[in-house]
């Protein structure tokens, strides 16, 4: 008893001690007025502020509201190989060389499920959404059931890592025990969480969130490699014997998470890195489309692209950076190691969120309030020379699940994927 209550007494010793070296820090960084506000846990509190690398974060508040435009860089279509102009011939070459590394264990498939559904309007991780099909699959199930074809041809469970964010990681492996995995192998499925960032209010200061911790938001997807390195997935593949790595993005009902035809490109054409691609449907599609910055294989953002580039039609009258991404790359375990050693550059969004204010009430803002930075995978593109552009059919492929309503919405994307295995 009397060992317990010293060892208490000594425990409130150093938490008045590190609160007070918080405080400091808060001074110092002119972040004091957080201390104003209804703080839920002192102790949670002095981590997360203990955690927060304020060099870093006030330079991204200072680039947010001079609003630096990108350097002028020389932008060039990228060549691209079009599945479609293959002969079939040299698909059954690529598909066998493919078919060969998945055979032998050496292929992993990662899935981006750290960003909120937020444009959706569904409360849970967006892959635990029901996107209408009369058997109310999952988006987590569909893609699954992808893994699930792929081992009954080939007879391997294919490594599946899921990447979640602080906000949804509880929720989505919950989601996932309660599905039983949805028949595939537990052993084979692995989750790690992505790094967060603070948000910052319009005058750069910290906000508390609804719960009355520090406000902070997935740092983006761009995080996945160093969150690769320091949850050890990429230490697991390597044992493994990982030599190729699928990353794609959870919002997609069509993603063709195995595609021997895709491995065998990348590994035939001595590539680090691979991007699929499909047509641009038109000038103001919300994609980023695939080009040569500088020389190097980038991707041009749809909210960075000037009208001018996205409308450019060539001699036969098509748009001349039609290659859409759509966030389905393919990566040599090499270079990801390379890749995590340097962190990506963030990109900054002005956004609305909800957040505490003194009183302790949730302030949800009708207007963009704060920045939020976030990484963008994309960036890594440009330490490689090369990569494999193949652009495959929107029909096959790409069935986005973004908005509630109109386009990308769950009613157009479960029309794509009825269509798709209408036909198969
Ligand atoms: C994205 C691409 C765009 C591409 C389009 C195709 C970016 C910045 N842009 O746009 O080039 O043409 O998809 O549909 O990605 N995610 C995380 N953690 C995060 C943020 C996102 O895991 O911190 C995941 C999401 O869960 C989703 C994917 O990344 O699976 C895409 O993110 P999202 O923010 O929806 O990108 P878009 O703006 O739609």
């Amino acid at each position: 008893m009397y060992i317990i209550g010293i060892l208490k007494w000594k425990w409130e010793e150093i938490m008045i001690e590190k609160f007070e070296q918080t405080k400091k820090i808060l001074k110092d960084q002119k972040q004091e007025q957080i201390l104003e506000y209804p703080i839920r846990n002192k102790e949670e509190f002095v981590s997360e502020v203990l955690k927060i690398n304020f060099e870093e974060l006030n330079k991204l508040y200072d680039k947010a509201i001079k609003n630096e435009k990108v350097k002028n860089s020389k932008i060039e279509p990228i060549p691209y190989i079009e599945k479609d102009k293959l002969s079939e011939e040299r698909k059954e070459y690529y598909k066998k060389i493919g078919e060969n590394i998945i055979r032998n264990n050496e292929y992993a498939v990662v899935t981006m499920a750290g960003g909120q559904g937020s444009r959706l309007g569904h409360d849970g991780p967006k892959g635990t959404f029901d996107f209408g099909l009369e058997n109310h699959k999952s988006i987590f199930e569909v893609l699954c059931d992808r893994l699930k074809e792929a081992y009954k041809k080939y007879n391997v469970y294919i490594p599946w890592y899921i990447m979640t964010s602080r906000q949804n990681n509880e929720d989505t492996i919950n989601f996932f025990e309660k599905n039983n995995y949805f028949g595939y192998s537990k052993e084979n499925i692995y989750f790690f969480k992505q790094g967060e960032l603070p948000v910052l209010n319009d005058q750069g200061k910290l906000m508390l969130n609804k719960e009355g911790n520090i406000n902070t938001a997935a740092d983006g997807h761009g995080g996945i490699f160093v969150s690769m390195e320091k949850e050890k997935v990429t230490e697991n593949m390597k044992q493994k014997g990982i030599k190729w790595v699928f990353i794609g993005p959870v919002d997609n009902v069509l993603i063709k998470m195995v595609d021997p035809i895709f491995i065998g490109i990348c590994q035939d054409k001595n590539m680090l890195a691979g991007g699929k691609s499909i047509i641009k449907a038109y000038p103001e599609e919300r994609v980023g489309v695939f080009c040569k910055k500088d020389g190097k294989p980038d991707v041009i953002e749809y909210t960075e692209i000037s009208k001018e580039m996205a409308e450019m039609k060539n001699d036969k009258g098509e748009l001349v950076y039609a290659e859409s991404h759509i966030n389905c790359n393919m990566f040599n375990i090499d270079i990801i190691e390379k890749i995590s050693k340097n962190k990506l550059p963030y990109h900054c969004a002005h956004k609305k969120i909800e957040y505490l204010n003194k009183e302790g009430q949730v302030v949800k803002p009708e207007e963009p309030n704060a920045y939020k930075f976030e990484a963008f995978i994309f960036d890594a593109f440009k330490m490689l020379d090369e990569m494999a552009i193949f652009r495959v059919k929107r029909e096959e492929e790409f069935a986005p699940i973004k908005n509630a309503e109109g386009k990308d919405s769950p009613k157009t994307a479960l029309e794509l994927y009825k269509n798709f295995y209408s036909n198969r």
